[in-house]
């Protein structure tokens, strides 16, 4: 709600102030829709130099006030003014903070110098846009095309384009998501541009591997259409050495290697957070985690032909898919050298997913796998490979899918100072009964999925019917797990009798892994500002039918 507030007062305080205010005089009118600022209107003056207490609160009191009214006002007069034109040579020259950043949307021109450092997405994402049309953005985004986005947008109005320079941009505005795949109807949709969706918790767990249809999908942009017989891998080589472009048949010959691997989005039970507090990111559900058999060449194997070897000093494996923005920046992610090196860690340049080619939405041709770690590395669309001292310096690397303390807000918050996510904590949820559920009396069965990263196996799960004070061992069905290699969940379920006399229950599920790492039991001490790494017990509340 105070985002809100912000979001729609302090841009036009800045700008009522930057129009209106003085050091020692402040002057409000109030206007109507049909007024011309005719002094009949409310009017007030105050002279500052009151040292008084009461005179501070009351000039404080009014100049908040004052200002929010000088905005209206600035609005009304704005409305009421022929509007300022522009050419679009103009709008491009404005697109850093030294000169203005300006955006157009159809033939509207606005300033948005004020609003960058408030954009949800991050001002990177905005600064894309700078001195140019938001279409190509908002077409890519869709989140954006709502009434109050658009109503946030008509604060920062400043003129209209030159009837000369609204033909339409010379950008590709036309739908760059029309040639998305086809998706199964029962996932659960959460954006439709990106497409990013997740099974329904009841069939999450029907099977121990998901199917491909229903496998988790998350997107950050268009699906790229890659033909597989010109597609190729480019894995640049060491210093001095030779870089290598492989073709699908080039990776076939690598030894094929197969492993069953569970991938979660760090956003997985992000919903529970937001009930909590307020976070920015998409509203997973429990679903954003899937398990497939992958197969493919081992990374390691790739790149030692390549001429890599183990480092002494700190390198990362630097990734690039093909899809990209319409600035041409591509998805990007890196894990550590040692990791991606090392054969029992078994990541994978996979172009199979239980025993198909990979899905277009899964990374057909060719997709990292990377068993125990953030969904985010396992790049889809693989296009390049490269060992480089540093993390990538992607976006999701370095601003994102990092955690940070439940007192870092969008002020303080600073990216550089925490680890990218690489290993993921314990894990689990109950996927039966449904939340709001009315089950029968006599006996429950609860079902649900546990999982932890970096192969820690999951040894136990807990289950409780009564919020947390007693519990029961579910019974773990599934791949038996090797030690330091659990790349897969574990499916678990729980048959109890229903205790007499209850009219609901209050079922909690935690999962303990290998180094006795158990889940927290609330969101409070974990909540973060991206909503990621969510863990905490999870709980279901159903009612017994009499
Ligand atoms: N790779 C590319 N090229 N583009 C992406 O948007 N999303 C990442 C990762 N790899 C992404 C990507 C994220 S955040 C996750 S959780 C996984 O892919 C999801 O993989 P899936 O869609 O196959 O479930």
């Amino acid at each position: 709600m105070l985002l809100l507030l912000h979001r729609a007062v302090v841009p036009g305080l800045r700008q009522a102030c930057r129009l209106k205010s003085t050091p020692s005089r402040f002057c409000i009118q109030a206007c109507s829709t049909n007024d011309s600022f005719q002094p009949q209107h409310p009017s007030l003056t105050f002279s500052g130099g009151n040292s008084s207490t009461r005179g501070w609160r009351v000039m404080g009191t009014l100049l908040g006030l004052g200002a929010v009214l000088a905005y209206h006002d600035h609005r009304c007069r704005a409305a009421q003014e022929p509007p300022h034109i522009y050419t679009r040579e103009e709008v491009r020259s404005h697109s850093s903070p030294e000169t203005g950043i300006w955006v157009t949307l159809g033939s509207e021109v606005f300033d948005v110098t004020e609003f960058v450092d408030l954009h949800p997405g991050g001002q990177s994402k905005l600064m894309l846009a700078a001195g140019g049309p938001l279409e190509p953005f908002w077409a890519l985004y869709a989140v954006h095309n709502q009434p109050h986005v658009r109503e946030i947008l008509a604060q920062y109005k400043i003129g209209e384009l030159s009837p000369e320079d609204k033909a339409p941009s010379t950008l590709k505005t036309s739908d760059p998501y029309a040639d998305d795949p086809i998706r199964h109807p029962a996932l659960k949709i959460n954006s439709q541009r990106p497409f990013n969706a997740e099974p329904p918790l009841e069939l999450l767990t029907e099977n121990y591997i998901t199917p491909n249809p229903i496998f988790f999908t998350r997107n950050h942009l268009p699906v790229p259409n890659l033909d597989p017989d010109t597609y190729r891998l480019h894995v640049v080589g060491p210093p001095g050495g030779q870089s290598l472009s492989l073709s699908l048949d080039d990776l076939y010959q690598f030894p094929k290697h197969e492993v069953t691997v569970t991938l979660q989005c760090a956003g997985n039970r992000r919903s529970e957070m937001t009930q909590f507090k307020e976070v920015r990111g998409l509203g997973w559900n429990a679903g954003a985690i899937s398990t497939a058999r992958w197969a493919g060449a081992r990374l390691c194997d790739v790149l030692a032909q390549a001429g890599h070897q183990l480092s002494e000093t700190e390198a990362h494996v630097c990734f690039e898919g093909l899809d990209s923005d319409p600035t041409g920046t591509a998805y990007g992610a890196s894990i550590p050298l040692a990791r991606a090196m090392d054969p029992e860690a078994e990541v994978l340049l996979a172009y199979e997913m239980n025993g198909q080619p990979l899905p277009r939405d899964h990374g057909f041709p060719v997709r990292v796998v990377v068993p125990g770690v953030v969904g985010a590395r396992h790049v889809k669309w693989l296009g390049k490979v490269s060992v480089e001292p540093e993390e990538s310096y992607s976006h999701w690397q370095r601003r994102d899918y990092k955690g940070f303390s439940p007192s870092v807000d969008w002020d303080t918050v600073d990216f550089d100072s925490a680890p990218s996510i690489q290993e993921l904590p314990v894990q689990s949820a109950i996927t039966q009964p449904k939340d709001g559920e009315t089950i029968e009396s006599g006996e429950v069965t609860v079902k649900g999925y546990a999982w932890s990263g970096g192969g820690r196996a999951v040894v136990r799960v807990d289950v409780s019917l009564d919020g947390g004070l007693t519990w029961q061992v579910a019974e773990l069905d599934g791949e038996e797990q090797r030690p330091r290699k659990a790349w897969a969940w574990r499916l678990w379920q729980l048959q109890a009798p229903v205790p007499p006399g209850k009219t609901e229950l209050n079922i909690v599920c935690k999962a303990v892994d290998d180094s006795y790492n158990v889940q927290p039991d609330t969101v409070a001490p974990i909540w973060n500002l991206r909503g990621v790494l969510s863990n905490a017990w999870h709980r279901v509340h159903v009612h017994i039918a009499p």
